[in-house]
């Protein structure tokens, strides 16, 4: 095949280094678009053969329709989770492929570094000794060891995250659809895990079944003073049910990576704005919440991994009639067997 030409969108200064290294290895150019991939933006993916995507972009199936009439063959997804781009849609038109795993080390110690920042009040001693006050009020934390920590999801990301928790001496309960059978990991129901933890971590998928699974029922069941950190998706929680929480004192802290209503403000400098979004507002102005903006894929073997990942899931379509790589329908997101059963491309 001549030359794959690529349209990146959603494509930002540390996408360009990793990207422009590994599409030059190859005969790939990547055409980079600042602008995410949506109905008003699809346009720009005309002559090309591909479109590589991030989180953001809104890959519907109007988006899909319009990039099957222009000819492209392929949605590279550069991220692990898949919940925006419409596969159902997809299916029968154009191939998806994504990068199942490119540091999930990456996102499970950025889930440790909010839990101990928000837990041993790192940001708030940052700010005060930067202007000389070294007073230690306000400042009181607890201790991890002997706590539980309750994990949803244990793939790849929960199982690290696991490992990390255990070294500080916690206990572990977890709760997966499909728990893992080569583990020794204590699997409880849902609700008995919202009840026994000191602290939650999501590490689940966002889908129809997940959406909102933190909401005012499972708060309800939560220990006072329980600590929830987000670095899955942020439909896993009801953003409003959360900050209720907040307010009533049940919920002891909140670290967020991710948040439901992130596409329009997340990855982008918004300081010389004002922000219409109220409820992310209020949720930032809580002394016990921290966020960060989806920044827990984000080390320089992940960036280095995600550029290798999809330019070889590129040219596995491209240049091989059998296989495609980390292929993704909507038979492989339900059935976990799927990818392994078929020896072909999914359609
Ligand atoms: P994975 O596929 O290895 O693990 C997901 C686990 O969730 C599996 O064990 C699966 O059985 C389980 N699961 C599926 N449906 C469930 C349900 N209804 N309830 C409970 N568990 C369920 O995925 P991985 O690599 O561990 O990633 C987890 C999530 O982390 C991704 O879905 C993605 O949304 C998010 N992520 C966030 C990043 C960030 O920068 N903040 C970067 C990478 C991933």
């Amino acid at each position: 095949m001549n030359m794959i030409k690529v349209a990146l969108f959603d494509a930002k200064a540390y996408d360009k280094p990793s990207f422009e290294y590994y599409g030059g290895l190859h005969d790939i150019q990547f055409r980079f678009w600042e602008t995410k991939l949506n109905e008003d933006t699809v346009e720009l993916a005309k002559g090309c053969d591909a479109v590589c995507v991030f989180v953001n972009d809104d890959v519907n199936a109007k988006v899909i329709e319009k990039l099957y009439e222009y000819g492209v063959k392929l949605i590279a997804l550069r991220s692990a989770g898949y919940n925006n781009v419409d596969v159902h849609a997809a299916f029968g038109k154009v191939h998806v492929v994504h990068v199942p795993a490119y540091s999930p080390y990456a996102v499970a110690e950025h889930a440790m570094a909010l839990l101990l920042t928000s837990v041993r009040r790192i940001h708030k001693a940052y700010n005060r000794t930067r202007e000389f006050n070294f007073s230690l009020n306000g400042l009181t934390g607890f201790d991890f060891h002997g706590k539980t920590v309750g994990v949803i999801g244990t793939g790849k990301i929960g199982r690290i995250l696991i490992d990390i928790c255990r070294g500080f001496g916690m206990k572990v309960i977890a709760y997966d659809l499909f728990p893992a059978k080569d583990s020794d990991i204590e699997y409880v129901e849902l609700d008995e895990l919202f009840e026994r933890s000191d602290i939650i971590s999501l590490h689940c998928p966002l889908t129809n079944e997940t959406r909102h699974m933190i909401n005012d029922a499972a708060i309800e069941k939560m220990k006072k003073g329980v600590v929830i950190v987000n670095t899955s998706r942020g439909g896993l929680i009801d953003a409003e049910a959360l900050l209720r929480g907040i307010k009533a004192r049940k919920i002891g802290a909140a670290c967020l990576d991710v948040y439901e209503e992130e596409a329009d403000v997340f990855f982008e400098d918004r300081s010389g704005h004002i922000l219409n979004d109220d409820l992310l507002s209020r949720l930032i102005s809580m002394p016990n919440v921290i966020v960060t903006s989806h920044q827990a894929f984000l080390t320089e073997e992940a960036l280095n991994n995600i550029a290798e990942t999809t330019v070889n899931n590129i040219l596995s379509y491209f240049n091989n009639d059998g296989v495609c790589d980390n292929e993704l329908c909507y038979r492989c997101g339900n059935i976990e067997s799927c990818k392994k059963e078929r020896k072909e491309r999914c359609f």
